[in-house]
């Protein structure tokens, strides 16, 4: 058995001292098995006139967008294996400059940077999603106990509850980024959109967001049904958590697999090493994909703390309307 097939084994014992690792680079926190350098990168990158980014807090649907978009520019076909899913889906936050350079074009470019740090440029594009703050709490929760490289494989919600609220995580406040790309919203290089309207109503999101990157786009996929039903079918949940399952054990299951294959790009490779690690048999990066998840985890008094923080944060921004038909969540 290899030491990442034993690790992935290790009995997990919760423990409420536990805080998530992180590490602080230029002010900002990010995940502690991040690569401060490709980070400082992401934040001095000089963005095209072409670029298109999909600008997100963490776990808001940022991965559903990238595979939505994805398959919108390459004709409703899904990557063929890991090679291309890294090459095509660069993470420059995590990544740095050399993935989105040698991103083939038209590609997306995944970040998490607030508005005031992302690489800004009038004629780039931006597509911004959002997600109601209690279950992109819950998933952020998910996602730092599973991910080796904030070492929280044994934290517990409670813990966790208490970070998101003081900001003390990865990209910080949730409220700031959120006002920040909200301020921005009419902006004609952005299009905002929410995780919950997603799920409401995927097929005005995809002609919204093929609309944005080029009316063409629009008109190719309303003139053939067989290309807006591949994109509706290889975005959907089910279809992207069988991917997910490849991409996992890529990542995590048997990092000498992916570390041997010459077509990973080397900024990947840097980032496994940098990941590698114990990983809940649990984890799952696609994990339930549902609105208002969040009340099978905030107790009573946790919740009445988020909605007044938000309160705090958002009154008189207009926010309090957005999710009020599609999601139960005040
Ligand atoms: P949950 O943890 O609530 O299930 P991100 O990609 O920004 O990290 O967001 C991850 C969240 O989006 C996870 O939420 C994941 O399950 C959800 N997600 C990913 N693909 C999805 C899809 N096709 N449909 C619905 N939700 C999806």
């Amino acid at each position: 058995m290899g030491v990442s097939e034993k690790n992935l084994k290790c009995p997990i014992t919760d423990d409420a001292t536990i805080k998530p690792s992180y590490q602080v680079v230029n002010g900002i926190k990010i995940c502690g098995g991040f690569i401060a350098d490709h980070f400082i990168q992401a934040l001095n990158y000089r963005a095209r006139d072409d670029d298109i980014f999909i600008a997100t807090y963490p776990k808001c649907g940022t991965t559903w967008t990238q595979q939505i978009v994805y398959l919108l520019l390459n004709k409703g076909t899904p990557p063929a294996d890991a090679a291309e899913y890294f090459k095509k889906n660069p993470f420059l936050d995590m990544l740095g400059t050399d993935s989105v350079i040698n991103m083939p074009r038209p590609g997306a470019i995944k970040t998490h940077l607030p508005f005031h740090l992302v690489p800004y440029n009038a004629c780039a594009k931006y597509i911004v999603v959002v997600r109601n703050p209690k279950d992109a709490l819950v998933s952020f929760y998910h996602h730092t106990k599973g991910i080796p490289g904030y070492k929280f494989a044994s934290g517990t919600f409670d813990a966790f509850f208490e970070c998101f609220l003081d900001g003390a995580v990865d990209y910080g406040d949730y409220f700031d980024h959120l006002t920040s790309w909200w301020n921005h919203r009419n902006d004609s290089n952005v299009i905002f959109l929410t995780y919950e309207g997603m799920k409401a109503d995927i097929a005005s999101a995809i002609y919204k967001i093929a609309s944005f990157i080029d009316p063409k786009l629009e008109k190719a996929l309303k003139k053939d049904a067989e290309f807006m039903q591949r994109v509706i079918k290889y975005s959907s949940f089910d279809y992207m958590k069988e991917q997910d399952k490849i991409v996992r054990e890529i990542r995590y299951g048997t990092p000498s697999k992916s570390l041997d294959d010459q077509l990973i790009p080397l900024s990947v490779k840097a980032v496994i090493k940098n990941m590698a690690g114990p990983v809940s048999d649990s984890y799952a990066h696609i994990r339930k994909g549902v609105v208002n998840d969040w009340k099978n985890h905030l107790s009573k008094e946790q919740n009445d703390r988020l909605v007044q923080k938000f309160f705090e944060k958002c009154s008189g921004t207009g926010l309090i309307d957005l999710w009020q038909e599609s999601a139960d969540w005040i």
